[in-house]
C-alpha cells in the first residue's frame, strides 16, 4: 500500500526503506522528512518527457531550497530558476552550472543584478522595462552585455489558487504583452542588453494543459515579433506550474504536458526551458509530527500537533489541504475499515492563531499524546517558508536514500531564535 508515494508495511509508514518513526526517534519531531528517491523520480519523469525538443529543466529553489536538495538535482544534470541573489549564492554553492541559471522575480535589487551578472548566469527574466533598463546600465557599467529573456504576461488563468495565480493580467508579475512588443523593439539597440529568450510562468498547482498551451501560442506568437525585430531569441521558458496530489488523484503526468507543449515548441524552432518546483519535491516531502495533546471541547475532537502554522504555512495561507494520517495505523486511510473507527477532528497547531489549523472536521482515527502523525506532499513550499514565529525554531530536514538517512538541516535552537540580535545600551 502507499499513500502520496510513500510505502506503508504491515500499517508502518516508510520513507524508501526507512520506518519514518526511526527518524523521529532519533530526531525528535517536527521534521521534513524527504525521499531523495521519490524526488530524482520526478525529477526524471519531467525530463525524460520533454525529449523531443533540446530542454532546460531549472529546478525552481524557492520551493524547496536545502543545499542537499539542489545538491542531488544538480547531479542529475538540473539547471536552477532563482528569483533572488540569496538563491542564487545557494544554487551556486550547490554546485550549480551558471549558465544553466535563470533569474526571475519582480523586484530584483541593483546587488542581485550586479552578482549575477558577475556570476555569469544564463538569462535574466526581466518583469518590467525599468528593471531591464537597470539591468542594460549596470551591465554596460561592467563593460558586459547581459542575455535577458522578456516575462510576459499572456493574461491567461490556470484555474488555480488565486494566490498561486501569476498569469493574468491583474497580477505583478511579467510584462503585459503590447509594453513587451514596444521593449523588443528598442532591446537590439541597447548596448547592454541581448534578448535571446521570452518566458511566461502563469501560476502553480496547475492539473489541465489548456492554460499551458494558451500561454504558449501567445509566448511563441510574441517570440517571432521578437525575432523580427532583430532579436537573437533562441529560447522560450514555459514556467513551472505542474500540479501535483494533495488529497485526491489530481496530477497529470509529466508526459500530457510534453505531449500538448513540444510539438508547438519544435515546430517553431526554439530552446525550452521549463521551471519545476512542486512537481518535482511536492510529493517527496512529508512533514513528521508529535501529538501534543487530544482536547475534546464543546462538541469538537481537537488534535494538538507539535508542528505548526510556522512550520508548514500552506494551509493558513492558501486553505491549501494535504493528507494527515498516524504513522502507524491498523486500518488503511480511505478505506471502508477507516471510515469506521474515525470521527471527525480539527487537527491544529500550537501557535497562537485561528489560522493554524491543518483540517477541520476532518473523518480522523483515536490517537493519543505523543503519536506520530505525518502531514503529507509537504516537500514543496513547506520548509521553504517556514518562520520562527511565536518563538519557534525551524524543523530539521531529513533526506532518505534506501536504508539511511542523513539530517540536511539541523533543528533550530532557542539560541538560534535570537543569533543576531542586539540588546540596546541603557540611556535612562
Ligand atoms: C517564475 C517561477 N517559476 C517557477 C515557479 C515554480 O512553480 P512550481 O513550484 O509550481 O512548479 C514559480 C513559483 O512561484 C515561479 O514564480
Amino acid at each position: 500500500m502507499e499513500y502520496f508515494h510513500h510505502e506503508v508495511r504491515d500499517g508502518v509508514l516508510h520513507c524508501e526503506n526507512v520506518p519514518v518513526e526511526n527518524i523521529a526517534r532519533k530526531l525528535g519531531t517536527p521534521t521534513y522528512v524527504y525521499s531523495r528517491r521519490i524526488l530524482e523520480r520526478h525529477f526524471a519523469l519531467l525530463r525524460d518527457a520533454f525529449d523531443q525538443v533540446e530542454t532546460l529543466v531549472c529546478y525552481s529553489v524557492k520551493s524547496l531550497p536545502n543545499l542537499a536538495v539542489c545538491q542531488v538535482l544538480r547531479e542529475m544534470g538540473a539547471g536552477f530558476d532563482v528569483v533572488s541573489g540569496g538563491e542564487l549564492f545557494r544554487a551556486l554553492q550547490a554546485g550549480a552550472h551558471p549558465r544553466k541559471i535563470v533569474f526571475a522575480g519582480v523586484g530584483k535589487s541593483a546587488e542581485d543584478i550586479e552578482y549575477a551578472l558577475d556570476s555569469r548566469i544564463l538569462m535574466f527574466n526581466v518583469e518590467s522595462e525599468p528593471e531591464l533598463r537597470k539591468i542594460d546600465l549596470l551591465a554596460r557599467m561592467k563593460g558586459v552585455r547581459a542575455d535577458v529573456a522578456l516575462r510576459i504576461n499572456p493574461d491567461v488563468d490556470p484555474h488555480t489558487h488565486r494566490h498561486i495565480t501569476t498569469g493574468k493580467k491583474e497580477t505583478k508579475f511579467g510584462i503585459d504583452l503590447l509594453a513587451a512588443e514596444r521593449l523588443a523593439r528598442e532591446t537590439p539597440s541597447l548596448a547592454g542588453v541581448r534578448l535571446i529568450g521570452v518566458h511566461a510562468h502563469i501560476g502553480s498547482q496547475i492539473t489541465e494543459t489548456a492554460p499551458y498551451t494558451e500561454a504558449l501560442e501567445k509566448t511563441l506568437e510574441f517570440a517571432g515579433r521578437c525575432r523580427d525585430a532583430g532579436n537573437p531569441v533562441e529560447w522560450v521558458n514555459i514556467g513551472g506550474g505542474f500540479g501535483i496530489d494533495y488529497v485526491k488523484d489530481e496530477a497529470l503526468p509529466a508526459s500530457s504536458y510534453a505531449e500538448v507543449l513540444q510539438p508547438l515548441i519544435s515546430r517553431a524552432g526554439y530552446r525550452l526551458a521549463i521551471e519545476p518546483g512542486r512537481f518535482i519535491v511536492g510529493n517527496a516531502g512529508i512533514l513528521l509530527t508529535s501529538v501534543l495533546y487530544v482536547k475534546e471541547t464543546g462538541d469538537r475532537r481537537f488534535v494538538i500537533l507539535d508542528a505548526g502554522m510556522n512550520d508548514l504555512l500552506r494551509p493558513a495561507l492558501y486553505g491549501a489541504r494535504h493528507a494527515i494520517w498516524p504513522a502507524r495505523c491498523d486500518v488503511e486511510m480511505g478505506s471502508a475499515e477507516a471510515e469506521a473507527v474515525c470521527t471527525p477532528a480539527d487537527i491544529v497547531g500550537p501557535v497562537c492563531e485561528t489560522a493554524d489549523c491543518f483540517a477541520r472536521d476532518l473523518p480522523f482515527p483515536p490517537v493519543r499524546e505523543g503519536d506520530l502523525l505525518a502531514i503529507f506532499s509537504a516537500g514543496a513550499y513547506g520548509m521553504a517558508m517556514a518562520s520562527n514565529y511565536n518563538g519557534r525554531p525551524r524543523p530539521a530536514e531529513v533526506l532518505v536514500s534506501g536504508d539511511y538517512f542523513d539530517v540536511i538541516r539541523m533543528r533550530e535552537t532557542w539560541d538560534d531564535l535570537i543569533r543576531g540580535e542586539r540588546k540596546v545600551a541603557r540611556w535612562d
